[in-house]
């Protein structure tokens, strides 16, 4: 006698299906997926993974449905998540990092930015050509806190961060508190932020470009003059129309183009001086060679 059990094929607990979308497309979609009964995204090269409990027939895009064999789905998911690291910072899931000097926990899933899109990715590697340290960083649209927390621990003091999403600033919340990072979160928009006196030395937005340009000029307002503004979510087809937008708003800016996406990045000219307020000191003149 044996008390071993036959093989059993285990039922699928899930189905996963890889679609090219990026997150920002799934994002779109999401009340329909929920309604379908989505349990998770995972972002990959190619462009997603999504975890439902059964095939689901009308998806907005094609793609290959495969039965997930582990009983605990979400393990499978978790086997996906892969930490980044773009330039001297490391974003990581809790299950594979603890939060440090250079590295950020952040928990996937609870909403856009794991730093793996190359629009987060490409702001994040912005912000650390500048010089932050103890200087004010307003992330608008900040989604799961990434580039606030960046901020944070690039020696920006202080960092606000706002989104109009709940679910969003919770996240931010949260993460702050796992990272030990100091933040002020407001639910809204840009207009929901107090500026702090003479403005944001740097202000990052990662949004989409209709939402980009209808923003501009709140977005170059609230930065101090030479400020500088690290906008992305722009992709490459619409470049024209984000950098217009900032033109009209006064700030030109330069475009790092990346694979779909482009980064944006201006400075805010510092206004010159009214007529009455120049100096009224007269330079010394040279003297003039003799003979
Ligand atoms: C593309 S995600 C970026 C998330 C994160 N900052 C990152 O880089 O990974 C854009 C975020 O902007 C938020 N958002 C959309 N419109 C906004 C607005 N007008 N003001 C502030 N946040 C906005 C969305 O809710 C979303 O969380």
């Amino acid at each position: 006698m044996t008390d071993e059990h036959p093989p059993q094929e285990t039922p699928a607990a899930a189905w996963a299906v890889r679609v090219a979308a990026d997150l920002e497309a799934v994002d779109v979609h999401r009340p329909v997926l929920e309604e379908a009964g989505l349990l998770g995204v995972v972002e990959d090269v190619e462009g997603a993974v999504l975890y439902f409990p059964e095939p689901v027939a009308d998806l907005p895009w094609e793609g290959r449905w495969d039965p997930v064999p582990e009983r605990d789905w979400h393990a499978a998911w978790r086997e996906g998540v892969t930490p980044i690291t773009v330039g001297q910072l490391t974003i990581a899931p809790p299950w594979l990092g603890a939060p440090d000097a250079t590295t950020l926990v952040l928990e996937p899933g609870q909403a856009f930015g794991t730093g793996h899109h190359e629009t987060t990715a490409g702001c994040l590697a912005a912000l650390q050509e500048l010089e932050l340290a103890g200087r004010s960083v307003l992330d608008v649209g900040c989604g799961s806190g990434v580039l606030a927390l960046a901020a944070a621990r690039l020696g920006a003091d202080p960092v606000v961060a706002c989104d109009v999403d709940p679910l969003a600033t919770a996240a931010t919340r949260e993460a702050a508190t796992t990272n030990g990072v100091t933040l002020t979160v407001h639910e809204g928009d840009v207009a929901a932020v107090p500026p702090p006196t003479g403005g944001f030395a740097v202000v990052v937005a990662n949004l989409d470009t209709a939402t980009l340009s209808a923003q501009a000029p709140a977005l170059v307002d609230a930065l101090a003059e030479g400020g500088t503004l690290v906008a992305s979510g722009v992709s490459l087809e619409r470049v024209d129309e984000a950098t217009a937008a900032l033109d009209a708003a006064g700030l030109p800016v330069l475009v790092r183009r990346g694979a779909q996406w482009a980064v944006l990045i201006g400075r805010r000219p510092v206004a010159a001086p009214a007529p009455h307020q120049r100096s009224t000191h007269r330079r010394s003149r040279r003297p003039r060679p003799s003979g």
